[in-house]
Order: structure tokens, then C-alpha cells, then sequence
């Protein structure tokens, strides 16, 4: 298995980018996307080679941007299980609901997808020091590949973040610096210290969008090939929505998909919602937020920098971006864990209480089924209880 990639593209002014060298974003301000040769990839999907004995997001390598193999740093990330809710579907007043559980990831949140993509093919390109601006579970992650691959990580992450993950993040031997206010701030002191590491903040280069998007994939495949009627994503930078969305496209060129999407819901808090209000406004773009508190620590992104994708994903999809109440972040939390025996992440907490809204509204039907993401464990959250 091989990867087929061949070029980087900005989805806004279509520019060309090699993949030969270490990648940013484009020059007109766009993120960029990884592209592959989908002719290839339709004869390897038609002869199964999706290997399914592999129990990783690593059976989609066809897709994933590592061209050699043995750049590949997996701790087993991906694969995570699709789980049929027992009772809070129907507490919600929902025939089916289904929880993709990625607390169940190596280090237990989603975002380790998009981190092994990402600091395996920069590892391939090269690269042998990593940084990143983080709310917690980007940062617990980033220090885990960097350890697994011999690479030195440098955590820029706000100083009121739960301590374990700080405990975990000097476990795998990251430097960790402790930066006053949000991820923004946090972003900014990396940048004023600078330093001969590739930075690997969200969206501002191509990699971990692509291991996002097999949250895409495996929800296709553990459904038989086919799309559920709703993803509800938990959203601050947009990994997910736009990796997931990405998912459908490729699918769909080669075969494995119809036309047929999922409605896209992005929930935020009301403590922080840019996504929410650039939708309701009718915005192309998303404006900064200015401030911005929630518990739901990973959604205190008050500026996305992929603002425009994420609403693009929204609005094509028929979905939409809803906020919730910042108190029912907690109480959402607690009840979920006594009707389906997971520790939900608060993140997940508010896509629960903005699914409650979507089906009390009326916007999500009773016979609809519903992917909801627990975008990670809530173990680490001290700050939530
Ligand atoms: C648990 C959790 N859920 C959701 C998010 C938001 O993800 P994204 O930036 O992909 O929108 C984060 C980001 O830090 C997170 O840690
Ligand atoms: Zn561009």
C-alpha cells in the first residue's frame, strides 16, 4: 500500500503546490488540500484493498499523504468504534443514534488522526522539530508522535488548561510553555519565539486535515459504504468538519459513495461561537470572536483560520452551525455518561445539547440517523464536573 498522492491545491484560488517540500498555506490565505490520483485509488478500492486487517486509520494509506512506509509513526490511532446508543438516543426523542467514540484513541481524542498524519509525512519531508499552539488534546497528541518518531515538540498552550494535560504532554518529553489567554495568544508566543521547528497549528498547513478525514471514511464503512442523514461535530478550528467533508468528495470519485451527503451540524458554546454567528449573519467568512470563554476547552477558538471552508461544508451539506448554553455543558455531561456508560469530553457535552436542539426544533427528524462525535475522553478535564 501506497500512498497516491500527487500535488497540493488551494481549494479557494486553485493555485498548484508540490508536495516535495514542506507545505503552509497558500499565498491567497487558503488552507491547502492534499490531492491524489483517484483513478488509481478506484481500481485499489474495486479489488478491496482497503486491508481490513488493518486496525488502524493506516488502511486507507491509498489516501493518507506518507509515501513511504516507514515514515509511518502509528500508535494505533483511528478504527475507533461506531457505537449504537442504548438510551440517549431516545431520551433525545431519536430512532437512531450512533457515537463515534475517539476517547478510544491512543491518547485518547481525535485529534491524534490528524497529528500522525501530519508529523509522519513532515517527518518524511524531513522535519525533526515540531511545534504547535494547542487547547489541550493537539498538544497531548503532538508530544506522543514527536516521542514515537524521535522528534523534539515544543507545546505552546494556555496556562489556564487543566494540569493533566501539561503532566502528559512533559511525559513524552515535550518542552511545554504556559501562555496567558486563549489559543490565539498561544499561537502568537510561538510565533514572537520562533525557532527551526515545522509549525503545526490548525489548518495553516495541509497534513492533519488528512488524517481527519478518515473520521470519514470509517463512519461510511462501518455504515456498509453508506452516509448516516447527520454528523453532529463539536467545532473550533474545523478539522473535523472539513476532513470529514473532504471524505465524501474523494468517496464519491471513486466509487465507494453515491451522491448522497450527510446534513454537517458544527456546535459551539454560546461562550464562544464565531462559526455559529458568521452562519446566522449569512457570512462567507468567519470574524474573530472577541474573548471568548467555555469549559468545552478545545471550542475556545475565537478566529478559525479555515473559516470559509467550514461554512462552505455547512451550507452545501444542508446542515448548520448552532450554539449552545455554556451551563448546559456540565449537566449535558453527566447525564450522558449515566445513560451510555462513556465518559464524554465536555466538546462532546455540547454536541449532545445542540443534537437535543436540532430534534426539539425540528431540524433533525425522529427517523433520522445521526453520527455524533465524542471527539475524546473526558479524563483529563478537571475543570468539568
Ligand atoms: C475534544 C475536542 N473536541 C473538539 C475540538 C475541536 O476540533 P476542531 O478544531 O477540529 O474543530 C477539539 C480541539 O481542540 C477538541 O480537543
Ligand atoms: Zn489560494
Amino acid at each position: 500500500m501506497i500512498s497516491h498522492i500527487t500535488h497540493l491545491e488551494c481549494p479557494q484560488c486553485r493555485r498548484k503546490h508540490s508536495v516535495e517540500a514542506s507545505a503552509t498555506f497558500c499565498v491567497c490565505g487558503s488552507p491547502l488540500f492534499a490531492r491524489y490520483d483517484l483513478a488509481r485509488t478506484t481500481e485499489a478500492a474495486k479489488n478491496e484493498e482497503f486491508p481490513s486487517e488493518i486496525n488502524s486509520m493506516w488502511r486507507y494509506s491509498q489516501l493518507l499523504p506518507v509515501k513511504s512506509p516507514s515514515c509511518i509513526v502509528s500508535l494505533g490511532e483511528g478504527w475507533t468504534p461506531l457505537i449504537t446508543s442504548r438510551r440517549l438516543g431516545t431520551h433525545l426523542g431519536m430512532k437512531l443514534l450512533r457515537i463515534k467514540d475517539e476517547g478510544q484513541n491512543p491518547t485518547s481524542s481525535f485529534k491524534d488522526r490528524g497529528l500522525c498524519a501530519a508529523i509522519s509525512k513532515h517527518i518524511e519531508l524531513g522535519a525533526t522539530e515540531f511545534a504547535i499552539p494547542s487547547a489541550g488534546n493537539a498538544a497531548v497528541s503532538t508530544s506522543a508522535y514527536a516521542a514515537a518518531s524521535g522528534a523534539k515538540a515544543h507545546i505552546f498552550m494556555p496556562s489556564d488548561t487543566p494540569e493533566p494535560f501539561f503532566s502528559e504532554c512533559e511525559l513524552f518529553g515535550a518542552e511545554v510553555v504556559r501562555v496567558e489567554g486563549n489559543i490565539s495568544d498561544a499561537g502568537a508566543e510561538m510565533a514572537a519565539r520562533g525557532g527551526q521547528w515545522t509549525a503545526l497549528s490548525t489548518t495553516k498547513e495541509p497534513y492533519r486535515v488528512e488524517g481527519k478525514k478518515t473520521l470519514g471514511f470509517e463512519i461510511c464503512e462501518q455504515l456498509g459504504w453508506r452516509v448516516p442523514d447527520a454528523v453532529i461535530c463539536p467545532t473550533g478550528g474545523g478539522t473535523a468538519v472539513i476532513g470529514i467533508w473532504k471524505a465524501f468528495e474523494e468517496l464519491e470519485q471513486i466509487g465507494l459513495i453515491g451522491r448522497e451527503r450527510p446534513k454537517m451540524y458544527a456546535v459551539q458554546s454560546e461562550g464562544c461561537a464565531p462559526i455559529v454567528q458568521a452562519y446566522e449573519k449569512g457570512l462567507e467568512t468567519v470574524e474573530a470572536w472577541h474573548g471568548g470563554e467555555t469549559d468545552a476547552l478545545g471550542l475556545r477558538v475565537p478566529s478559525p483560520f479555515a473559516g470559509r471552508l467550514i461554512l462552505q461544508a455547512l451550507r452545501h451539506s444542508g446542515g448548520a452551525a448552532v450554539a449552545v448554553a455554556e451551563q448546559e455543558i456540565a449537566t449535558t455531561r453527566r447525564m450522558a455518561g449515566r445513560m451510555e456508560g462513556m465518559d464524554l469530553c465536555p466538546e462532546a457535552a455540547v454536541g449532545i445539547a445542540g443534537l437535543r436542539n436540532l430534534v426539539e426544533s425540528g431540524q433533525i427528524d425522529y427517523d433520522e440517523e445521526v453520527v455524533l462525535l465524542n471527539t475524546g475522553s473526558g479524563s483529563r478535564y478537571t475543570n468539568v464536573r
